[in-house]
């Protein structure tokens, strides 16, 4: 089949998106539709986490100010102050679901949780309201346990299978999946549990996280045959998988290695996806032969699995450039600056 030389997508949407508070979020919210995202969903790992309705619904109106042409779906933080009634609370102001970060995995997690039982009223209520779990997929690292961040994701895949033994019909989502073994376990169960996979996973390896400090993100990424299988679950066309971009900026000076007050500083997660999302995507899909399953990805099967119906006139148009795009080497501003993913690449496409 020839590949075509324009794409309408019905109004693409990103399901896990960090877009920050403060300068960093003046820099990056606007930077969402700029992608070509007409929706995102957005995490609550902010500092301190968002663990009230009260907050988050606060956040949006921040989110709306900034950027008023998104439609902002809103997560609460998973965490003691996460009681049932807060989730009904939660569920009734519009809040659409509770992320769970494992304790210290990630960015902003030290007050994440270290057992999923006690939650379990929790995920009754969220379940009742039609609330989504949002997981973040590693267990801790555990020396004795030979647990590390290269088998962190394998090793929670039993609470996954377990939580949706015990949850039939919450709706969960892995997010940013990076293994072969996160991708057949997602498909080996029902339709309540869905995955994320990021545009950075669908490219990245160790060999290229290993030597570069901005592709440092978590999960990191895994093996060639596990991102054979990403691949592989966007080919397939099933709608258990969309995208979640996990943009998360950083400022450059929190990506670099660096030594403050003779102490070495560990670099920060994260890759930084937003202002290219779409013709990023369309650029790798395309490279693995899977331009034509674009439009599930990005736009149907998230919105699908999530209720939410796509808005009328919010296509979005991609085109291949006349001369292909360059991603520029950092984006600045508000006394900020971020090194965006792929800078110094180009992209094969571009949005009209
Ligand atoms: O790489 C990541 N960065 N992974 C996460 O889970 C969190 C994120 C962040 O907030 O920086
Ligand atoms: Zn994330």
């Amino acid at each position: 089949m020839p590949t075509p030389s324009t794409i309408t997508l019905p109004a693409p949407a990103d399901f896990h998106v960090h877009v920050r508070q403060g300068a960093m979020s003046e820099l990056v919210t606007p930077h969402v539709a700029q992608g070509g995202m007409r929706t995102a969903y957005v995490m609550p790992n902010l500092v301190p986490p968002l663990t009230r309705t009260d907050d988050v619904l606060a956040y949006q109106r921040t989110l709306e100010a900034l950027a008023p042409d998104v439609e902002w779906l809103m997560t609460l933080y998973l965490h003691p102050e996460v009681t049932p009634d807060e989730i009904r609370k939660a569920a009734k102001a519009g809040v659409r679901g509770v992320k769970s970060y494992p304790r210290g995995v990630t960015t902003n997690s030290a007050s994440g949780i270290e057992d999923y039982g006690v939650y379990y009223p929790v995920f009754k209520a969220m379940e009742e309201e039609g609330m989504v779990l949002n997981l973040h997929g590693e267990v801790p690292s555990d020396d004795e346990k030979n647990i590390s961040v290269l088998n962190a994701e394998k090793h929670f895949l039993g609470h996954l299978r377990q939580l949706a033994a015990d949850f039939p019909a919450l709706r969960i989502v892995l997010e940013h999946a990076t293994t072969a073994e996160a991708v057949d376990c997602v498909l080996s169960l029902g339709p309540n549990v869905a995955c994320t996979i990021t545009a950075h996973h669908l490219w990245l390896t160790i060999d290229t996280v290993a030597p570069q400090p901005h592709h440092f993100c978590k999960p990191l990424a895994k093996e060639p045959r596990d991102r054979r299988a990403l691949q592989a679950a966007v080919s397939s066309g099933s709608p258990k998988f969309f995208l979640g971009s996990d943009s998360a900026p950083h400022p450059t000076a929190s990506k670099m290695p660096s030594v403050t007050g003779g102490e070495l500083h560990a670099c920060a997660a994260g890759c930084y996806t937003s202002p290219y999302l779409l013709p990023l995507v369309a650029t790798l899909l395309e490279g693995f032969g899977a331009l034509d399953r674009l439009q599930g990805f990005v736009s149907d099967h998230g919105r699908k699995f999530y209720n939410i119906p796509a808005a009328e006139k919010a296509e979005v148009t991609l085109r291949r450039p006349a001369t292909p795009f360059r991603v520029p080497a950092t984006l600045a501003g508000f006394g900020t600056e971020v090194v965006p993913f792929w800078a110094g690449r180009e992209l094969a496409w571009e949005i009209v």
